[in-house]
């Protein structure tokens, strides 16, 4: 075993080295922090985009382009982690916003022609008997799971390791051994209602833990994503997506497939792509053009326990759930930007660039995983070829190496998330695609002797 300090070291020295280079390239982004942290905790408001040592502070995006208050311009490679698939003023949205200004006005506070409207084509595109709206992806989840349980009679819910269905609704990062692991973090929303599978794309050990919570007569219903997106852009197989909506059935338990993220991977999302016709399906993120959105739907007599016409429904209430501007943004997004045609060539688009940046990676810390137009950057000590679930990673995981990547692609100018997670947006160019790709073996010739796997 050769000693991996030396390279730790020099990992180390060209962080601290890229990081100071960062804190000195940005001084205004480090000036707004210093502002925000007075009436921010931490200067922040979504967790995810706190960057040590300082976020970078934008000040406007333009298609698939960004610009930070330091005058620095990117290729958006984020995307907002899908929300902003058609780029940030894409003129299909931007007209239905000005006519939704103009012709309906916000905040009417009643039932108007717009959220039929929007929910007509969302169960047309994506296969679902009835639809109802929120303002995020969390909000479309918890109401999904609590008709679930209205539906069932039964509270618990069976979830994976590293999924991820909301901000209130995520699995542990730190789960213990076990088949059976209740390694949910404490914001989780009943936290001790739900039960995590510790390995995604394990069939046998999903079946063991569906088939255990429903023994107890708890299970209402199993929740999961058909690729794991914050957890990692991995991919599920569909014998084991399959495997567990058969598992949720003969347990008599609603399978809600999450397609927040992956809705945008197929016409009718990923899941009518690998045949899972789920009980429920939830949405959100690009489905409002940009705006504030979520969206749950599926079987009619499911959703049926929201309808106010029956006695007993269950209310579902949020002030913007029927928001005009979501509602006419999302449609229009729909219908004219993202229609099918465009989704197929995006994704087989987003399958070519991850296929090379794969070529790009052989042999080295760096893996891709992913599909389509969602692609997932890991940093791992043994540069490991498949990734199945979280746990493979776990453990083998290098910071450092991740770190250095997303100071250097900034200062390459290009927009990453740190975790290493890329949604692309509808309107980049192809020479920008290929321009990462360049970017990116420029980094694994500079830091070669880092990011070589030891043979
Ligand atoms: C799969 C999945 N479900 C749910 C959510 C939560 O959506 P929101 O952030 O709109 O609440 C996300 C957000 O990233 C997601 O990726």
């Amino acid at each position: 075993m050769p000693n991996p300090s030396p390279t730790r070291d020099a990992a180390l020295a060209a962080l601290r080295a890229a990081e100071a280079r960062f804190v000195a390239n940005n001084p205004l982004s480090q000036a707004q922090h210093n502002l925000a942290v007075a009436s921010l905790p931490g200067g922040n408001t979504r967790t995810l985009l706190h960057t040590a040592p300082f976020p970078i502070t934008m000040q406007r995006g333009e298609g698939a382009h960004l610009w930070d208050v330091d005058g620095h311009k990117y290729v958006d490679l984020a995307g907002d982690l899908s929300a902003g698939l058609l780029g940030h003023s894409h003129p299909t949205v931007q007209r239905a916003l000005h006519a939704a200004l103009a012709e309906t006005g916000l905040s009417l506070g009643a039932t108007t022609p717009h959220e039929r409207r929007h929910a007509a084509l969302l169960s047309a595109r994506f296969g679902l008997a009835r639809v109802r709206f929120t303002t995020s992806g969390t909000e479309a989840n918890l109401h999904a799971l609590a008709a679930a349980r209205r539906f069932t009679g039964k509270r618990g819910g069976v979830v994976f390791a590293g999924g991820y269905h909301g901000g209130v609704l995520r699995d542990g990062a730190a789960l213990g051994g076990g088949a059976v692991v209740d390694g949910l973090p404490d914001n989780t929303v009943d936290k001790r209602d739900f039960v995590v599978v510790r390995r995604y794309n394990d069939l046998a050990m999903a079946r063991r833990v569906i088939e255990a919570v429903a023994a107890r007569g708890e299970l209402a219903a199993v929740l999961v994503e058909a690729m794991q997106g914050a957890g990692g852009v991995i991919p599920g197989r569909s014998e084991f997506l399959l495997g567990v909506r058969a598992a949720a059935r003969e347990n008599g338990a609603l399978f809600i497939l999450d397609e927040v993220m992956t809705s945008r991977l197929a016409p009718g999302g990923l899941g009518a792509a690998l045949g899972l016709s789920p009980d429920l399906v939830t949405l959100g993120k690009y489905l409002g053009g940009g705006l504030p959105f979520g969206a749950f739907g599926g079987r009619e007599d499911v959703m049926a326990v929201y309808d106010p016409r029956l006695a007993g429904a269950m209310a579902h209430s949020g002030t913007f759930n029927n928001n005009t501007l979501a509602m006419c943004a999302g449609y229009a997004a729909l219908k004219e930007a993202y229609t099918p045609e465009v989704c197929v060539s995006f994704n087989e688009r987003g399958d070519r660039f991850r296929e090379k940046l794969r070529d790009v990676a052989r042999g080295t810390r760096l893996s891709i995983t992913g599909r389509g137009s969602l692609i997932g950057l890991h940093f791992t000590e043994d540069g490991l070829e498949d990734i199945e679930c979280a746990e493979d990673i776990k453990g083998k995981e290098r910071p450092d190496l991740r770190d250095l990547f997303w100071f250097e692609m900034l200062e390459a100018g290009f927009w990453t998330t740190r975790r290493g997670f890329l949604a692309l947006i509808l309107e980049t160019e192809n020479e920008e695609l290929d321009a990462f790709v360049e970017a990116v073996r420029d980094f694994l010739e500079r830091h070669r002797q880092l990011m070589l796997v030891d043979k």
